[in-house]
């Protein structure tokens, strides 16, 4: 099984947005996620990151994970879609605190 999975959302022939997922001990790691700036707040990362999460379940994960640099201001982003703050590290990467965001998945 491919332990990578890209995903893209389009708007016509143009990449608008894309999530890349990374499988390991039955946990998904969003290894990053990104919508283009003016097609941002329009529900893409949403969406994508929804999908994401139904192709963990299905691949049997219980958990999606993922870093995030507090100054890319994903925070609110990742909480209102119920993931959990569980760790900052303070300085951790060029002097940047880096955030550990979890969500627990429920079987369907
Ligand atoms: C963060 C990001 C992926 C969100 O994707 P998006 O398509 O803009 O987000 P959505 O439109 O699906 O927003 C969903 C909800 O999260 C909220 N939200 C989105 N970005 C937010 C932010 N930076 N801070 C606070 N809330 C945010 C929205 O307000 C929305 O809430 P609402 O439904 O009440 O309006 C996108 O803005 C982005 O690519 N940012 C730059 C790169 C980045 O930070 N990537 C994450 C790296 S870990």
């Amino acid at each position: 099984m491919k332990r990578c999975e890209y995903l893209v959302a389009r708007e016509g022939k143009q990449i608008v947005g894309a999530i890349s997922l990374f499988f390991e001990d039955k946990t998904c790691k969003i290894d990053d996620l990104a919508i283009k700036q003016e097609y941002q707040g329009k529900g893409i990362g949403t969406k994508l990151t929804e999908r994401a999460e139904g192709i963990a379940k299905r691949r049997g994960c219980n958990k999606m994970w993922c870093f995030s640099s507090k100054d890319l201001n994903a925070c609110g982003f990742y909480l209102k879609l119920g993931y959990n703050l569980e760790k900052i590290m303070k300085k951790h990467f060029e002097r940047r605190d880096i955030l550990y965001f979890g969500k627990i998945l429920k079987s369907t």
